[in-house]
């Protein structure tokens, strides 16, 4: 996965920074916490989806009920009451 991609690079930017320049390393170092929080955030959902799969087999899938809901963005009315 992609984030795996982008952890491998941090990682080696700061080995390379090292020592030679903290401020920039410590930048790298919240950039890659970040993206590890993202690598596991999908991995959970990955397994999400693998259960649901799963549960959705053995219940003959008579709910179809794992699909993503529209988070009503785009539809605001136009009438602000401010
Ligand atoms: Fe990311």
């Amino acid at each position: 996965m992609a984030e795996r991609i982008a952890i491998d690079s941090y990682g080696e930017i700061i080995r390379y920074l090292a020592d030679k320049d903290p401020t920039t390393r410590r930048v790298m170092e919240e950039i890659l916490a970040r993206e590890e929080e993202h690598a596991d955030d999908l991995a959970k959902l990955l397994t999400s989806f693998d259960t649901s799969s799963k549960d959705a087999t053995k219940e003959g899938a008579k709910s179809n009920d794992n699909s993503p809901k529209p988070e009503g963005n785009g539809s605001k009315s136009k009438s602000a009451s401010h």
